[in-house]
């Protein structure tokens, strides 16, 4: 049976790899159906990121719908009205320091929120209607907890989540499985290892150090800066969702990865160099003086590291950008979207910064 891929309802499409995607989606020449994309718009979902794809096809094959994933008849109702055959489930609180400080926004729109998308899909998607059909969810590597310095996370290595976010990302996981075990629900799961790219919050690593570096400002690393992380491209994690979505096979889970690990401080003293080579160093001397080394976060995980040997072997993909090359675009977009930036860094995401790293007392 062929998936359809006709009328995909996308949740949060307008938070970083959301939206990403979604223009991701419609460059490619084989995709003719239709999007909607539903999206609370919280602090970190932005309709100005999808303006050029708004500009050209709403109201024709793009379709926004501001609304919580949360809320029951909403959902059912876009099922029905949009005659959805596909969701690709991006909606998530995804900040692990705010789900540290509050983490009751994360258990809400996570979990209840996840629940309530499967419910619409189950009760929509009847035996006759579900041929075809697709609930693919979308979430993350730290549901598997952390690695220490050797070994990988498999398909099968089993949960074991430290933080409130990766709590409730791992609980929205189980109850994927569970409609398709309980139910029938026709999904797939992928776990991908830290996006970075284009259109990230800057409250995310990549992106804070590259604005903190470039206005000179510190830079706040994480006790000694140790931690390792695996980072993918978004456009390479966009790549393996398309391709899982048109050929993964159902009720299977797929591990993304980027084959790229990095301590923290290797990162941020790589962004600090580029931007000294791109824009010229400060006055007051190269940019790695500004690294600022602060509290550690609590429960903070050591090491993230995927084995990608499943969806390489069964689909052929693998992440193709290079780190030095994903970064400095990733520096050339923010460089070119200060207003964006400067947009994003008013009201609440000042609000954030005085909040959390008030307490480390230094200056944004
Ligand atoms: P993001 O925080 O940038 O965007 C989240 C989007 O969801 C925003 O547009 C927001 O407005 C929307 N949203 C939040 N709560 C909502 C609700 N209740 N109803 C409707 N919309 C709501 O997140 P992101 O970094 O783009 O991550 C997207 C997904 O990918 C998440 O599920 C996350 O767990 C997963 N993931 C992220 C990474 C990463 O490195 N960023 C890695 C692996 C997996
Ligand atoms: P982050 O981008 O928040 O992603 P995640 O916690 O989901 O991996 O953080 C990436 C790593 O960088 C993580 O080990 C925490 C660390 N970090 C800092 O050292 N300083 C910072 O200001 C932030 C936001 C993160």
């Amino acid at each position: 049976m062929m998936r359809k891929l006709k009328n995909i309802l996308i949740t949060g499409g307008c938070g970083f790899i959301g939206s990403n995607f979604i223009r991701y989606l419609f460059a490619q020449p084989n995709f003719h159906g239709k999007v909607i994309n539903l999206d609370e718009l919280t602090y970190a979902g932005n309709l100005e990121n999808l303006i050029d794809i708004a500009n050209q096809y709403e109201g024709n094959r793009y379709f926004f719908i501001k609304g919580n994933i949360c809320n029951f008849d909403l959902v059912k109702q876009i099922f029905q009205d949009y005659e959805v055959d596909t969701v690709v489930h991006f909606a998530a609180e995804s900040h692990v320091d705010r789900s540290i400080l509050g983490p009751a926004d994360f258990i809400q729109t996570n979990i209840n929120g996840t629940f309530t998308l499967l419910e619409a899909a189950r009760v929509t998607w009847t035996e006759e209607k579900k041929n075809g059909c697709l609930f693919y969810h979308i979430s993350t590597d730290e549901v598997y907890g952390s690695l220490g310095q050797t070994g990988f996370f498999s398909e099968d290595t089993p949960y074991r989540p430290n933080s409130p976010y990766s709590a409730s990302k791992a609980a929205s996981d189980h109850l994927v499985r569970a409609y398709y075990k309980t139910y029938g629900l026709p999904v797939i799961i992928s776990n991908c290892t830290n996006n970075y790219g284009p259109y990230q919050f800057p409250e995310k690593l990549i992106p804070l150090t590259i604005l903190n570096a470039f206005e000179g400002k510190p830079i706040p690393v994480y006790g000694k800066g140790e931690n390792i992380r695996d980072w993918i491209y978004v456009e390479d994690h966009c790549e393996a969702v398309w391709l899982l979505l048109q050929k993964g096979k159902i009720g299977e889970q797929y591990n993304i990865g980027g084959a790229n690990e990095r301590r923290n401080i290797d990162v941020v003293r790589l962004i600090c160099n580029l931007l000294d080579e791109i824009v010229g160093p400060l006055s007051s001397g190269p940019r790695e003086n500004l690294i600022t080394f602060v509290k550690d976060r609590p429960g903070h995980d050591f090491r993230y590291a995927m084995n990608i040997a499943k969806i390489k072997s069964t689909l052929g993909w693998r992440p193709k950008t290079e780190f030095k090359l994903g970064l400095t675009k990733t520096i050339n977009w923010y460089l070119n979207h200060k207003d964006w930036v400067e947009r994003i860094k008013s009201g609440e995401y000042q609000k954030w910064v005085e909040t959390f790293y008030g307490e480390t007392k230094h200056a944004f």
